[in-house]
């Protein structure tokens, strides 16, 4: 699917055309995304929202347009319910720590589940730690299918938010987000969702889960790396102090007392990423126009066909067989360890991932110490696959 647009996949690796299977780590660019930063600097850069020239009234004009586009793409209720952050790891933390200062106490309750990325569990820890609050865990089985019918039992009136994953970046698991969030709401808790490995991949309607938080990152969705995405409830934004101070979000600065400026740029302290923003706005057009719904569709087919190729390799023990998955395949193979695999599977120009996939306490759970993890784009084919079966028997031959 499109496969042209990607200059990277081009070339060679390891004498060995590449294969490119490290989506969730990060995505390649498309030609529209790479152009779209080369002509932001060779012909507007400008520091944005208060430039009365033109430049900076083209760069302004460009960063709210990408934030109109944001918000369709999840289906947002308004524009200032978007804030653009780092990134995944940097809209946790901004929730984490000003949900913290606001909500809070000793005692408190916040839940997680078994099955997060460190980004979404350390900042929880810190939140935690600082107030003397509680973290909780919603365990998941050993396919990776989260236990949701315990999370009841989990909530207490201590209980100020839960944070959840919508894709496990480990095993692929899709969750049923909008149970969960009609659960916590009948309590009244908010719930936090990572998006991180859902956005590129399936359809996302934040008024349609009806979650309170959700964040992703450009550089997993064919956007560059250092921009990210908050969107935030009204109602909540408006109640949470700002993460962090500086220009661009004040009303008004005396010594004695600052203003804080209105949503979302309140929590937008500082010059902003503008070429990033203006290139996620340039992913966002480039997945619209080829359409999620034909993605998710066509990396569903890869995730089955793969499945069940990978499935036949004699010693091969996939990890991570939940009901719902997206386009991630987690294995071991035999008792190699996932390094020297993925180590000799790169000399076939193959990328992949291997280790914990910052998901340590899923493979403490499932007693591993790691996995081989392939992960789709729109860009993979079913050839790439069947390379890739090929060489993991050339690399089983080579280690047992
Ligand atoms: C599920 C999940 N959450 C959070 C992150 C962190 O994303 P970032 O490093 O872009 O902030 C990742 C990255 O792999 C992820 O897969």
């Amino acid at each position: 699917m499109r496969r042209e647009d990607f200059p990277i996949l081009e070339q060679q690796v390891n004498n060995y055309p590449l294969i490119y299977f490290d989506n969730a780590a990060t995505t390649q660019k498309p030609n529209v995304v790479i152009q779209s930063l080369v002509d932001y600097y060779s012909t507007i850069n400008s520091n944005i929202h208060r430039g009365i020239h033109s430049l900076s009234m083209l760069a302004t004009m460009q960063f709210e347009e990408a934030r109109e586009n944001v918000k369709e793409f999840i289906n947002a209720a308004h524009m200032y319910e978007i804030i653009f952050t780092k990134g995944t790891t940097d809209s946790i933390n901004l929730v984490a720590s000003s949900f913290a200062k606001q909500f809070l106490c000793e005692g408190s309750e916040v839940i997680i589940t078994e099955m997060e990325h460190h980004s979404n569990i350390v900042p929880w820890q810190l939140a935690c730690e600082e107030k003397k609050a509680i973290l909780k865990v919603l365990p998941m089985d050993s396919h990776g299918n989260l236990h949701v019918e315990k999370l009841k039992d989990l909530i207490t009136e201590k209980t100020k938010i839960i944070s959840v994953t919508h894709v496990s970046n480990a095993l692929g698991t899709i969750n049923p987000i909008k149970e969960i969030v009609e659960i916590a709401h009948l309590y009244n808790i908010p719930v936090f969702v990572d998006g991180a490995q859902a956005v590129s991949h399936i359809p996302v309607d934040v008024q349609y889960l009806d979650c309170d938080f959700y964040a992703f990152s450009g550089h997993k969705m064919y956007a560059p790396m250092g921009i990210g995405v908050l969107y935030g409830k009204e109602k909540w934004l408006e109640k949470l102090p700002p993460y962090q101070g500086g220009g661009e979000m004040i009303e008004k600065v005396t010594f004695e007392k600052t203003t804080y400026g209105e949503l979302p740029f309140k929590f937008e302290a500082g010059t902003p990423n503008v070429a990033d923003v203006i290139g996620l706005n340039s992913a966002i057009n480039y997945i619209n126009e080829v359409g999620l719904r034909g993605i998710y569709d066509y990396e569903h087919q890869l995730l089955e066909y793969a499945t069940e190729k990978l499935s036949e390799i004699k010693g091969l023990k996939l990890v991570g067989t939940a009901d719902e998955k997206s386009a991630i395949i987690s294995f071991n193979l035999n008792k190699i360890h996932p390094y020297d695999a993925g180590f000799l599977l790169d000399k076939y120009g193959i990328a992949l991932r291997t280790g914990h996939h910052c998901a340590q306490p899923v493979m403490d759970r499932l007693g591993i110490d790691g996995t081989l993890r392939v992960s789709f784009a729109l860009y993979n084919t079913k050839d790439e696959i069947d390379k890739l079966v090929e060489a993991i028997l050339n690399v089983r031959a080579m280690l047992l």
